[in-house]
């Protein structure tokens, strides 16, 4: 089936938390949803369930992104489903601490093949499509302050991190002038709607704007580059000016 009149977007991590406030946020304006989860599958069920108020269509499918195979197969599900691609947003990941040296070829793989494996060929099936499009679209991925930071005992997480950012501009320039490719790169947000959290000792003092970040705070980002048209490979810190630091 497909929406030839209406925007798409497909999305990996929306069953997150910060990601289900993206999507949300991308379904209000206008854009139809398809998203991967991976073992969250109440907290899909919600999102879903959240998204078809305001866009009846989205849909979702299970997607393991560490697997390319996997990858493969959503978007052959999601051509099923929808006849255009207007927007990627990459924020499948994962996130724990690793003592450098007690880190296991294991959580190696479950980090680095999430985040950074998973996040090329997400890029890579969105890039076959959108560069069949006779019109501009957009990817953003999902990376975080600490790939420009040097976090202890984070390490195969902050180098994920740091390896997304560098393929950002690597598909921008790649499939420029048809795709616009950036990335956000979230402080510490914590403000999610029904919660409150007490952010660590000492956080706010690395943070000059001296709150931690809000999901508002991310989506007015990602809103601001699903509008942009002459921006391109830049990373976005959204983090309160804690890159000052
Ligand atoms: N929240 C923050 O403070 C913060 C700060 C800096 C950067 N970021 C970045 O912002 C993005 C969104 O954050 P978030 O708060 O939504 O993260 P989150 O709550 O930890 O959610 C992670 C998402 O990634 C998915 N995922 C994990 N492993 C996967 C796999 N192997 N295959 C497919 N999907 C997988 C999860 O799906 P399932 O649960 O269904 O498995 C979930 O949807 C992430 O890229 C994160 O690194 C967030």
């Amino acid at each position: 089936m497909s929406f030839p009149g209406k925007k798409v977007c497909f999305m990996t991590g929306a069953s997150g938390k910060l990601g289900r406030e993206v999507a949300l946020a991308i379904a209000g304006q206008g854009y139809s949803i398809f998203f991967t989860w991976n073992s969250s599958e109440e907290q899909a069920g919600e999102t879903l369930e959240q998204l078809r108020w305001v866009s009846p269509e989205s849909q979702m499918a299970r997607c393991d992104v560490s697997k390319a195979g996997e990858i493969a197969e959503a978007f052959r599900t999601f051509g099923h489903h929808f006849g255009r691609l207007d927007l990627l947003i990459a924020s499948a990941s994962n996130f724990y601490r690793t003592d450098l040296l007690e880190v296991t070829e294991e959580q190696w793989h479950s980090l680095v093949d999430t985040n950074l494996k998973g996040t090329f060929f997400t890029m890579q099936e969105a890039a076959k499509i959108m560069l069949r499009q006779p019109f501009l679209s957009r990817m953003i991925t999902m990376s975080d302050v600490s790939a420009g930071l040097v976090w202890r005992n984070f390490a195969p997480y902050t180098v994920s991190k740091s390896g997304i950012q560098h393929l950002t501009r690597i598909f921008a320039k790649d499939t420029a002038p048809r795709i616009l490719v950036n990335s956000i790169a979230p402080g510490t947000i914590s403000a999610y709607p029904g919660r409150e959290e007490e952010p660590e000792p000492g956080l706010l003092e690395k943070i000059p704007l001296q709150r931690l970040g809000d999901p508002m705070d991310i989506v007015g980002a990602v809103k601001f580059l699903m509008e942009s048209e002459y921006i391109t490979g830049q990373v976005i810190n959204v983090d309160g000016g804690r890159m000052l630091y």
